[in-house]
């Protein structure tokens, strides 16, 4: 096989790799958005749902492996993505100047690398605030509802309990993990003007990078030359207002009403 041959093929496998896991990391965003709006549930009831779900999150073996898939995809789409961008650059130094809005391509496709930057600027960012924070920091612990008796991870109130060391404790004996409160560092976060501005600015990112990266990566497959390629096109467009549009909701929200 020639070196050009070579390359082309490396490209190409290069694109299957952004699209598959481009592809996945959109399910993963509608699945991590429907857990998100249960941060939308007022009360006791919406905070212990909340840090029940991140429980069960952290826990579950099955979510488990899905996570370690999602860091793999988040990842090698970026570095992948890095390395198709800096390639294009060096095949067409004078870069697109000369494509005019509209012409060959719309502004996000374009932009992706760019816009692909902030959007790991933004996930680098938001991993310290709450997924770190949740894994590795002190966080304040879930209580009853009369704020006397701790939890533990399986939702049991342990009345009489006390946290030692992150452990509940009662009589003396070590009980197992406390529930944490992950709702209450989330509320906590959206006091802050600027970090819901930096959300709602990471949330104009995804869509637009999400407008020309949906239909993409079926493009990439294959699967746009046919019948469904005008419905991949509309169903990519709704997915990339909606998804990041109920995100950016989210902080405004619990920013305004806590
Ligand atoms: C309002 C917007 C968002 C809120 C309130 C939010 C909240 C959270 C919270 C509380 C966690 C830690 C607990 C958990 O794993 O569920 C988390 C984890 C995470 N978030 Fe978000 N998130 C938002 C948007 C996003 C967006 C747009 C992305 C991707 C571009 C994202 C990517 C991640 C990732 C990759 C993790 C780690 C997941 C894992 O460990 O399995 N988040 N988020």
């Amino acid at each position: 096989m020639s070196e050009a041959k070579g390359l082309i093929k490396s490209h190409t496998v290069k694109k299957y790799w952004m699209a598959a896991t481009g592809l996945f990391l959109c399910i993963f965003l509608i699945g991590h958005l429907a857990g998100n709006l249960q941060l939308f549930m007022d009360g006791y009831e919406g905070r212990l749902q909340f840090n029940e779900y991140a429980v069960f999150m952290t826990t579950n073996p099955a979510v488990k492996l899905l996570s370690y898939l999602t860091y793999f995809s988040i990842l090698f789409h970026a570095v992948d993505g890095l390395v198709i961008t800096i390639n294009n650059r060096k095949a067409r130094p004078q870069g697109y100047a000369y494509s005019k809005p509209g012409e060959n391509s719309i502004w996000s496709s374009r932009n992706m690398g760019i816009l692909g930057t902030v959007i790991l600027a933004y996930i680098i960012v938001h991993m310290q605030n709450f997924w770190y924070i949740y894994k590795f920091g002190t966080t304040p612990f879930m209580m009853s509802e009369d704020g006397s008796s701790p939890l533990l991870k399986d939702g049991t109130v342990v009345k009489g309990g006390s946290i030692e060391n992150g452990d509940v404790v009662m009589a003396g004996e070590n009980l197992g993990p406390a529930m944490r409160d992950l709702y209450e560092i989330v509320i906590q976060g959206f006091q802050e003007p600027l970090l819901v501005a930096f959300y709602v600015l990471g949330m104009i990112a995804i869509a637009f990078h999400l407008m020309h990266g949906f239909q993409s990566g079926f493009q990439s497959f294959g699967l746009k030359s046919g019948k469904y390629g005008k419905l991949i096109d509309k169903v990519g467009l709704a997915y990339a207002i909606i998804v990041p549009l109920l995100f950016a909701v989210i902080p405004v929200y619990l920013f305004m009403i806590k």
